[in-house]
């Protein structure tokens, strides 16, 4: 028996989604833990591509009960349409399978409103997803905000946004954006509150019960370490605890329910929005990272920036996650480049780092230090098994453990399932 956190080890998008569809064929639960419909979490089956961005990434698989827990934020619209999305597709016959505890927040129509008109106001743009992340979770953090278990009540959701709406009409009016209508929210939201009732559960208690019955139980990340609020590069950061101690908290169980923490990295870096990037690429080869790639963010499309692997940042996740292994993603857009680098130190005014400084004024002046690898040309798409593929890439992948000190558990060398090299089962199975 075994409880798996999957954690993004960069700054997002680094194959969250992929790794958990595949690891939940070991668990009977799959549990989201924090953030909201900024991520954007992509599955290939075969043809067939879904993108998730509240629902865990275990949905596909029949029977598999997915579990959305406090520490996420909620927006509700998003919500019951990826919940209409499955059911056209087939899945999610039985809404038994999904729970969502009644005190994630709810992102607000004003949420939006706000966090848009700040980054069209900001002199200092953080790049948000414009999803109404941020100010939902200060709202949180500041116990204004919304429950789903006061939504699921009309007189309470109303008497709450009563109170709450002329602050929030203040201060869009401070932006420069217009007002909202209380009524019009109202009417809106009540309609969701009701569709939700279905959905409404306690999550960690859940969770308690499953793993006293011997189940296990996949804790699903979103973003990465390095958007972590408190741990990442701030404030070009989201705005919560992305790093695997957010697990326990954003889902309601005890740190000592985790059995292993496998941190997801790409075999390269990628960063949307804005924020330093030492090991950021202006040349052929991140446009080769962004093509083969296809590095466009799955929620809003945005181009991602690209670099080469960069191992201070990487063990940095290590670290913080408590990593037991790490799953390596995206090692086939690597083939075709002639030579590979990897970062493995920063140089800071003539002298070398060896970890990820905390003072962003440090972070914008290091430059990399680089190691560099024989590239390879070899189709590695196929691959099934570590012997198949060719000793140039398998010295690749040993030095990057070696470096980061984590074993490798899993690589990934196409986006579709069956793509997939294990190495090692977290579950122990
Ligand atoms: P997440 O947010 O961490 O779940 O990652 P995203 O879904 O936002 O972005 C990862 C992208 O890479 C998706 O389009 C995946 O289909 C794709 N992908 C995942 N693993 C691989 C891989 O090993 N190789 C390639 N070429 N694509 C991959
Ligand atoms: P997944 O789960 C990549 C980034 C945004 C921005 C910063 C703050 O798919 O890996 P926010 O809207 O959260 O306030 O934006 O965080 N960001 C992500 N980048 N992947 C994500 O999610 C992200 N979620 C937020 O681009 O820089
Ligand atoms: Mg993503």
């Amino acid at each position: 028996m075994s409880n798996v956190v999957i954690v993004g080890a960069q700054w997002g998008d680094e194959g969250k989604g992929k790794v958990v569809d595949i690891y939940t064929e070991n668990a009977t639960e799959v549990v989201r833990y924090q953030g909201g419909n900024n991520a954007g979490h992509t599955l290939v089956i075969g043809e067939e591509t879904t993108v998730l961005h509240l629902i865990p990434s275990g949905i596909l698989h029949p029977g598999k009960r997915c579990l959305i827990g406090n520490g996420v934020v909620l927006d509700p619209k998003v919500f019951l349409e990826e919940i209409s999305k499955l059911k056209a597709k087939g899945v999610l016959e039985d809404d038994r399978q999904l729970v969502v505890d009644g005190n994630v927040h709810i992102i607000m129509p004003y949420h939006v409103a706000i966090d848009k008109a700040r980054e069209a106001a900001s002199s200092r743009k953080i790049g948000t997803t414009g999803r109404g992340i941020g100010p939902t979770y200060e709202d949180k953090i500041g116990r204004r905000g919304i429950r789903l278990a006061d939504l699921v009540r009309p007189d309470v959701f109303a008497r709450r946004v009563k109170e709450l709406l002329p602050e929030k009409n203040q201060i869009l009016s401070f932006l420069g954006a217009p007002p909202l209508d209380e009524q019009e929210i109202l009417d809106e939201y009540n309609e969701y509150g009701s569709l939700l009732q279905t959905y409404l559960g306690h999550v960690g208690l859940t969770i308690d019960r499953a793993i006293k019955n011997g189940e296990n139980v996949l804790f699903e990340g979103a973003q990465g370490t390095l958007l972590d609020i408190d741990h990442g590069t701030y404030p070009f950061v989201t705005s919560s605890n992305c790093i695997a101690g957010g697990a326990c908290t954003g889902a309601g169980v005890g740190p000592g329910t985790i059995d292993e923490v496998i941190g997801i990295t790409k075999a390269y870096l990628t960063r949307v929005g804005e924020g330093p990037f030492p090991t950021e690429l202006d040349d052929d080869n991140g446009k080769h990272m962004a093509e083969v790639g296809h590095e466009f963010g799955s929620t809003t499309g945005r181009p991602r920036r690209c670099g080469w692997l960069d191992i201070v940042a990487l063990k940095e996740a290590v670290r913080l996650n408590g990593m037991t292994g790490i799953a390596l993603t995206k090692l086939d857009v690597l083939t075709g480049l002639p030579t590979l680098k990897v970062c493995t130190g920063y140089s800071y005014r003539g002298e070398l780092l060896e970890t990820f400084p905390r003072d962003l004024d440090v972070l914008q002046e290091c430059q990399p230090v680089y190691e560099v690898l024989e590239g390879w040309n070899d189709n590695i798409a196929d691959a099934k098994s570590i012997d198949d593929l060719p000793p140039v890439v398998r010295t690749y992948l040993d030095k990057v453990a070696e470096w980061a000190a984590c074993p490798i558990v899993l690589v990934s060398v196409g986006p579709r399932r069956d793509q997939t090299i294990q190495l090692k089962n977290p579950f122990g199975a």
